[in-house]
């Protein structure tokens, strides 16, 4: 194995996939609950993004900033048009989108602290990691980014943290890599007033929950609070890295010309596979069908032994175990029961399937789990 080992991969190679089934390099078929960890919100190889990468792949790949192309103009103006934003910066993952936020607070602000809350993920890179207050992804890289203050994702504690010296608070609506925790609405009001009596600009890192994964196009539509720049990557382009920071009207204008830059992002090949990303999910009569399914998968959990406790929104969903072995039971799904999902913790189990799903592979789903769990 010449892979560097910065991830424990399990002992199956896949070779092809299509909706939400995955087929190993033996021929077995699995059941994928997890989509590339929300990614590959539309299904596996949906018809229309590969399409669209075949017919771009054919006419242009590659340009660089220095230029503009249709695909990335457009689709700059359609995520505007389809969220809170006036203009949107683009790259290549969420730890870069969430770079570019950071970079865009502190300027906007011109002074330092960025208010983070416990059991946040916002990536891998030194902002991004620095902005995530988990001891053991920390640790072995001090010294981090300074400027970062944590809280308790609780009222008191955000609307003490936020003061004149605050550039930003940066929040994920539902901490996804951290179990499915969805932030109350009483706790996003709190910060959004926080920052509006200073002046700070509210953040969200949808990276995770956007792109339909809770049933709405963008998490923040389901919660009293509009940010005033978020955060995408993930789901974004159909499987093609992508990010993008898109900014609403009051930080719009501070990133100048020379600010902030990527060689690849927003190139024509992922922009064309975004625009068909969102063929797909900006479409009400799907949205609704992640509600609806998602409320399905939720109530079969409940139903299933060793489930404690469901929680989520649209088909971002978390299912909290009686016992404390949910990485080997996630292992155990895979390779006795051909479903793929994941464990976030010792005792949490996370689903995020596509989009796509249809209720048969739901029911299926929990099939596989009731078989397990018993
Ligand atoms: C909420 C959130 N932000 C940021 C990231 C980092 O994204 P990437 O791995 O594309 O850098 C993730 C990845 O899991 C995430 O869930």
């Amino acid at each position: 194995m010449t892979l560097s080992p910065t991830y424990a991969r399990y002992p199956v190679e896949f070779v092809s996939g299509s909706g939400c089934v995955l087929q190993d390099s033996d021929g077995n078929e699995y059941l994928d609950f997890l989509s590339g960890i929300a990614v590959n919100n539309v299904g596996h190889c949906h018809p229309r993004v590969v399409e669209a990468i075949r017919e771009q792949a054919g006419r242009l790949i590659h340009v660089s900033n220095l230029f503009t192309t249709s695909e990335n103009v457009s689709l700059a103006a359609r995520l505007v048009e389809l969220s809170f934003g006036v203009n949107v910066f683009f790259c290549n993952s969420g730890a870069e989108a969430n770079e570019a936020a950071l970079k865009l607070v502190r300027k906007f602000r011109s002074r330092g602290e960025i208010v983070v809350v416990h059991g946040a993920f916002h990536g891998r890179t030194y902002g991004a990691l620095s902005a995530t207050p988990q001891e053991s992804k920390q640790a072995p890289f001090a010294p981090l980014v300074p400027g970062f203050r944590v809280v308790p994702p609780l009222v008191d504690a955000i609307a003490g943290a936020v003061s004149e010296d605050t550039a930003a608070v940066l929040l994920e609506p539902i901490q996804g890599e951290t179990g499915v925790n969805i932030v109350p609405d009483e706790v996003l009001v709190a910060a959004r007033e926080a920052c509006d009596a200073v002046g700070a600009a509210l953040v969200f890192d949808e990276v995770q929950t956007g792109m339909g994964r809770t049933g709405t196009l963008w998490a923040y539509e389901q919660t009293p609070v509009v940010p005033d720049a978020m955060t995408l990557a993930k789901g974004l382009a159909g499987g093609v890295p992508m990010g993008a920071l898109v900014m609403g009207p009051r930080v719009a204008d501070v990133f100048a010309p020379g600010d902030h830059g990527s060689t690849f992002a927003g190139g024509p090949l992922a922009s064309a596979a975004a625009h068909a990303a969102l063929d797909v999910i900006d479409d009400e009569a799907l949205l609704a069908s992640v509600r609806e399914l998602g409320a399905r998968l939720m109530a079969g959990l409940e139903r299933l032994p060793a489930v404690e406790s469901v929680r989520g929104r649209g088909l971002m969903v978390a299912a909290e175990l009686t016992r404390d072995d949910a990485p080997d039971l996630a292992r155990r799904a895979l390779l006795e029961q051909r479903l793929i999902v994941n464990a976030t913790g010792p005792t949490t189990l996370r689903f995020l399937p596509p989009l796509i799903v249809s209720p048969p592979e739901i029911d299926d789903a929990l099939s596989r789990l009731s078989r397990l769990l018993s």
